[in-house]
């Protein structure tokens, strides 16, 4: 895998493929990688002969109060990670490369920003719209590729794409798990002993919706009632929210119905964990949104 840390040096390496004849697939990251990353890196490298990967802890994405200077990082690791992924190019810039003046120019998507994560986060999604955008001019691939593990992220940005054209297909990959659930992310690092136990709460508390909405359930609030419920069981685990939403326009649901997203937000000791469902709900049948991999 060749690294590139400058925009211009990226562009140029994207510009010979694209030259040779090349579809171009990205997997935007910010690193410290797992096998999440890796079925983004794969679906990319099944669907293009050009593969980047961009390592970009972005600040802008973070609250003054967040974790910004302790969010893991190793760059060896993850670039072996990424050599065997078979990544042809990962972008590596620094803060100062990516923004080499404070940026006055932002992108928001109030409506889809502002629920769930956002009522935390306020500005967590603009940070993230603003550099997924700034990413996607620096590397024009063709498809884009994000995890389903950050569903509220998903719906931003599939609507940035829509309402400015941004001329690329966007891929959202099922979450990948551990065997007893805990779905991958950088920060399940924070979890230790009995933490990382009680985190398979999440997990198992969408499970146990998913089987009340096979069972015919199809009040919004009785399933989010419900999670609720369940996650707050173990007294140990600090629940944000739990909701039952539109999976696009991320509307709570009073009658459940179409495209679906069950989501959890719970501090587990030192961790802010997160998961969802992505569900098609029809009167009579229950089906993942998004086709496995
Ligand atoms: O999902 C992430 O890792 C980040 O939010 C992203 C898309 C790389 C933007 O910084």
């Amino acid at each position: 895998v060749e690294q590139y840390s400058t925009v211009r040096a990226l562009r140029e390496a994207v510009q010979s493929a694209r030259r040779a004849g090349k579809a171009v697939g990205f997997v935007p990251t910010m690193g410290y990688l797992h096998a999440g990353h890796l079925a983004l890196c794969a679906a990319a490298r099944r669907e293009n002969e050009f593969v980047v990967t961009s390592i970009f802890v972005n600040p802008l994405q973070f609250a003054p109060n967040e974790d910004f200077d302790r969010y893991p990082r190793d760059l060896v690791r993850d670039l072996g990670m990424l050599q065997t992924a078979g990544v042809d190019a990962v972008f590596t810039p620094s803060v100062t490369e990516m923004y080499p003046e404070a940026t006055q120019t932002v992108v928001s998507v109030p409506a889809l920003s502002q629920t769930l994560e956002g009522k935390t986060r306020p500005t967590h999604f603009q940070g993230v719209a603003t550099v997924v955008l700034k990413l996607l001019q620096i590397v024009r691939p063709d498809t884009v590729y994000f995890g389903q593990k950050d569903g509220q992220q998903v719906a931003v940005v599939r609507r940035l794409v829509r309402d400015l054209s941004v001329p690329v297909t966007v891929r959202v990959v099922p979450t990948v798990r551990e065997p007893d659930g805990l779905a991958l992310s950088s920060r399940n690092v924070y979890l230790e002993g009995a933490d990382r136990i009680r985190a398979r709460r999440l997990s198992q508390s969408l499970s146990q919706a998913r089987s009340l909405l096979e069972a015919g359930e199809r009040s919004g609030p009785t399933v989010q009632a419900e999670l609720e419920r369940l996650l707050t069981e173990d007294p140990d685990i600090r629940l944000d929210y739990a909701a039952v939403v539109n999976a696009d326009t991320l509307v709570p649901l009073s009658h459940i119905a179409g495209p679906t997203m069950l989501a959890v937000a719970a501090y587990v000791g030192p961790a802010r964990l997160l998961d969802n469902l992505m569900l098609d709900v029809s009167e009579r049948a229950v089906r993942d949104l998004l086709p496995p991999l």
